[in-house]
C-alpha cells in the first residue's frame, strides 16, 4: 500500500473511558431515526468484505459466523458487505442477483437480529462493478488480446502485414517501442490489466448501463426486503460503477456525463426505482465519496452538491467513504489484477498508522462535517455517517458533539474488537482492543483471501468449534469476550430504544 512519504507514526490512545452511567447517557448511546428506522445507538459497523462466500455468491456457514461475530457486540446497525446486484460469476462475493439468494440471506438476517438480541440493524450494501482483468503477459496480450486497428498498424508501420505476423513483429518491439506505438488505453491494459470505464460509450453494454442499472438496483433491494434486512445502501463509493457516474473524469456525452447535474442523474435514478420497489416505509441511503482524493476527481465540493440532491430525493441517510480509486493504483504483478486501495486514494481510504502531518485518524471527518453542515443550512435532516479512523469513544463523541455527523461507523475497530462499543457502553471501555492500523487486515483482503485481525486471529486455535481459514493458521472470527454475570444481565435487558 501507498503511504504518505514523511512516515510519521501514529499510535491510535483509548481516549478516555467513561463510567457505565457516563456512557448510557452520551450522545453515542442514543438513538436515532434514518427515516423510518429506528437504531438503538449511533455506533455502525460500515462494509467490510471478508471473503467469506462462495464461488456461487452463497450465504456460507463462514458469512454468518462473522456478523453474528459482530452481532454479539450490539452495534446501532452494520451493513453487509458489497454485494452483487448481477448474477454473474464474480469469485466468492456475496451475490443478491436472483431469487435463489433470498433464502440464504434470510438466514444471515435472522442470526444476526438473534445474536444481538434484536438489538442490531441490519443493512445491506449493494453494487454494480464493471469488468476488470488482471494484468496480462506481454506475449498473451500480443498474440490474444491486443485490437489491431489501422491507426495502431500505420503508427507501427505494419499497415498490410498479415494479422499474425503483425503481433509477432508488435511484441517484438519491446517495452520502448511498445509505448510509442499503443495508444493510451491500450498502453493501460498491457501495464494494468484492461478495465472497462463508464466513459466506454462505444461498447453496447457500457452506454445501456443508464437503462439497466435502475432496474437490477431495484430487484436486488426487493431482494434485500425480503430476506428481511432492514434497509439497503446503496454502493456510490470507492471503484465502482456508480461511483463512475459521479466522478469528475466521466465525461459521458449521452446525458450522463460532464456536468454535475448530468453526473448524478444516474445515481438519482436508480435511487428512484429502488424507492418505488420497496415503498417509502423502507429504509434507503447511499455510500458516497466525501472526496475522490484523485488529480481531476471530484471534490469535497462536488460531494457537498451531490448530497444535497440525496437528501432532497429522500435518501434516508448517507454515508460518507474517501479515495478507494483505480486510478491511481499501484501497478500489479503480471497475472494479478489491480486493487483500489494501493494508491494515494486507497491511503485516503483506510489510513496506515504510518502517516502525514495530519494522521490516519479522523481523516474523513472535516469533510463529512461540511457535508452535514450544507444539508442543515438547507432545512433537511438526513443523518450523515462518519468513517475512517475512528477508535475510541472520546473521538466519536467529540465528532457528535461538534455536529459533523449523526452516527459513527468504526470499520477495523470493529474487526479489531466487535465488542468495543458495548465494552464501552458497560463502562468497561478500558478493556476495549483497540486496532493499531497496521492494514494487515486491508493485505488480506488485496489478495482475497479471508479477512482476519492480526491482534486475534491466532489466539485460542485449539478452541472446540473454531473455524479456521483455509491454511488452518487463523481463526475467522475473534475469540468471545466474557463479560461478567452481572453485565450479561443488563446487556439482555437493554429493549430497543434505551
Ligand atoms: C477488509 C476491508 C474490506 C472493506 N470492504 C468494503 C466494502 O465492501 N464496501 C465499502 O464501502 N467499504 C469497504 N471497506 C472500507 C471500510 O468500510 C471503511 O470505510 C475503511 O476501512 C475506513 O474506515 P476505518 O478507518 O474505520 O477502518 C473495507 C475495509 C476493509 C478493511
Ligand atoms: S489487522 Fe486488526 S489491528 Fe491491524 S488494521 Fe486490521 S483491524 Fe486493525
Amino acid at each position: 500500500m501507498w503511504k504518505p512519504p514523511e512516515r510519521i507514526k501514529f499510535f491510535p490512545s483509548p481516549g478516555r473511558s467513561p463510567s457505565r452511567q457516563e456512557a448510557q447517557a452520551a450522545r453515542l448511546f442514543s438513538p436515532i431515526q434514518l427515516g423510518p428506522l429506528a437504531l438503538r445507538h449511533r455506533t455502525w459497523v460500515p462494509a467490510m468484505v471478508p471473503w467469506r462466500s462462495n464461488e456461487a455468491g452463497e450465504v456460507t456457514e463462514d458469512v454468518i459466523q462473522w456478523y453474528a461475530r459482530f452481532a454479539q457486540g450490539r452495534p446501532g446497525a452494520i451493513v453487509v458487505e458489497a454485494t452483487g446486484i448481477r448474477d454473474v460469476p464474480s469469485g466468492p462475493l456475496l451475490r443478491i442477483g436472483d431469487d435463489r439468494y433470498i433464502d440464504g440471506l434470510r438466514r444471515l438476517t435472522r442470526a444476526v437480529h438473534e445474536a444481538s438480541g434484536g438489538q442490531t440493524r441490519l443493512l445491506i450494501q449493494i453494487i454494480d462493478f464493471l469488468r476488470i482483468r488482471r494484468r496480462p503477459d506481454p506475449q498473451v496480450f500480443f498474440e490474444r488480446h491486443l485490437n489491431l486497428s489501422p491507426a495502431l498498424l500505420e503508427r507501427a508501420g505494419l499497415l498490410g502485414l498479415p494479422d499474425q505476423q503483425a503481433r509477432e513483429a508488435l511484441f517484438k518491439l519491446g517495452p520502448d517501442g511498445w509505448q510509442g506505438v499503443l495508444d493510451l488505453r491500450d498502453w493501460q491494459s498491457l501495464q494494468y490489466g484492461a478495465r472497462e470505464h463508464v466513459n466506454d460509450i462505444h461498447l453496447p453494454h457500457i452506454a445501456q448501463l443508464p437503462q439497466e442499472l435502475p432496474g437490477l438496483f431495484a430487484n436486488a433491494a426487493q431482494r434485500a426486503q425480503a430476506a428481511g434486512f432492514d434497509g439497503v445502501e446503496l454502493h456510490y463509493a470507492h471503484a465502482y460503477t456508480m461511483a463512475s457516474f459521479l466522478s469528475a473524469t466521466n465525461q459521458r456525452s449521452d446525458g450522463y456525463g460532464g456536468s454535475r447535474e448530468q453526473r448524478v442523474r444516474l445515481p438519482l435514478q436508480v435511487y428512484a426505482q429502488v424507492r418505488a420497489a420497496v415503498g417509502a416505509g423502507y429504509a434507503v441511503g447511499c455510500r458516497f465519496l466525501a472526496d475522490e482524493c484523485i488529480e481531476g476527481g471530484s471534490t469535497v465540493q462536488d460531494s457537498t452538491w451531490y448530497a444535497l440532491q440525496f437528501a432532497l430525493a429522500g435518501m434516508d441517510f448517507l454515508s460518507t467513504s474517501r479515495g478507494g480509486k483505480f486510478d491511481d493504483a499501484k501497478q500489479p504483478g503480471i497475472g494479478q489484477a489491480a486493487y483500489p486501495y494501493t494508491g494515494r486514494s486507497g491511503y485516503e481510504c483506510m489510513p496506515q498508522y504510518l502517516s502525514d502531518a495530519q494522521g490516519p485518524f479522523g481523516r474523513n471527518r472535516q469533510a463529512t462535517a461540511q457535508i452535514r453542515h450544507t444539508i442543515r443550512q438547507a432545512g433537511l435532516s438526513t443523518p450523515v455517517v462518519c468513517t475512517g479512523g475512528v477508535h475510541n469513544f472520546e473521538m466519536a463523541e467529540a465528532m457528535l458533539a461538534a455536529g459533523d455527523c449523526d452516527v459513527v461507523g468504526t470499520a477495523r475497530q470493529s474487526l479489531a474488537d466487535p465488542d468495543w462499543a458495548l465494552k464501552t457502553w458497560l463502562g468497561r471501555g478500558r478493556e476495549v482492543r483497540l486496532c493499531e492500523y497496521t492494514n494487515y487486515c486491508e493485505g488480506l483482503d488485496q489478495k482475497h483471501k479471508q479477512v482476519s485481525c492480526q491482534l486475534w486471529d491466532r489466539q485460542a486455535l485449539d478452541e472446540p468449534g473454531v473455524r479456521k481459514s483455509q491454511d488452518g493458521k487463523r481463526r475467522l472470527v475473534a475469540p468471545a469476550w466474557q463479560a461478567d454475570a452481572a453485565d450479561q444481565t443488563k446487556t439482555a435487558d437493554t429493549g430497543v430504544g434505551t
